[in-house]
């Protein structure tokens, strides 16, 4: 278990698709998952996929607590998603400011489903299967997105809203998650 190296964004690993976890429960993907929450603690992250500390595994986790930096957020259980499949329940969007721990310093306006339902495994196998919306749903998307080689700043449509924390949010401390 350690804190592992965020790999940042211009990593070919980043761009590909990440394979299946075949078997679960089993000291490697316990000791993958280990290093994934040390690191996304020790980032102070919402959330963080594998091939963000350069294993190209579909394995994600997130959660929020009550947090400063997402006062108006409702919380979010930490979960350990396996195997993602989303499926958006209707074509509605919101917009929202999101970050990444691999894009640090940065955020983008980015447009996410409102509602989904995802689905997966946990580290045991045993399916996960939520109906979840608003920022629910935006943090789910954006792990997701991390298996199949997008980072957020590809889904922006506004590109004159992606910018610099501090030029952004002047005064404001922001994390890079
Ligand atoms: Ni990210």
């Amino acid at each position: 278990m350690a804190v592992k190296p965020v790999l940042r964004m211009g990593e070919p690993v980043l761009y590909q698709t990440a394979a299946q976890v075949t078997a679960f429960d089993t000291p490697e993907l316990y000791a993958l998952i280990q290093d994934m929450q040390d690191t996304m603690a020790h980032m102070q992250g919402a959330g963080i996929a594998a091939p963000q500390i350069g294993v190209s595994l579909q394995v994600v986790m997130f959660g929020v607590g009550s947090n400063p930096r997402y006062p108006d957020a409702e919380q979010v259980p930490f979960t350990i998603l396996i195997n993602p499949v989303i499926t958006p329940l209707s074509n509605e969007e919101d917009e929202g400011w999101e970050g990444c721990l691999s894009v640090p310093g940065m955020r983008g306006w980015v447009p996410r489903y409102t509602h989904i339902r995802y689905q997966g495994k946990d580290p045991q196998g045993a399916v996960i299967d939520r109906t979840v919306s608003g920022f629910h749903a935006r943090v789910v998307q954006h792990e997701c997105d991390h298996l199949f080689g997008i980072l957020y700043p590809m889904r922006i449509r506004d590109l004159t809203k992606f910018g610099f924390n501090e030029v952004l949010f002047p005064g404001i401390t922001l994390p890079d998650d």
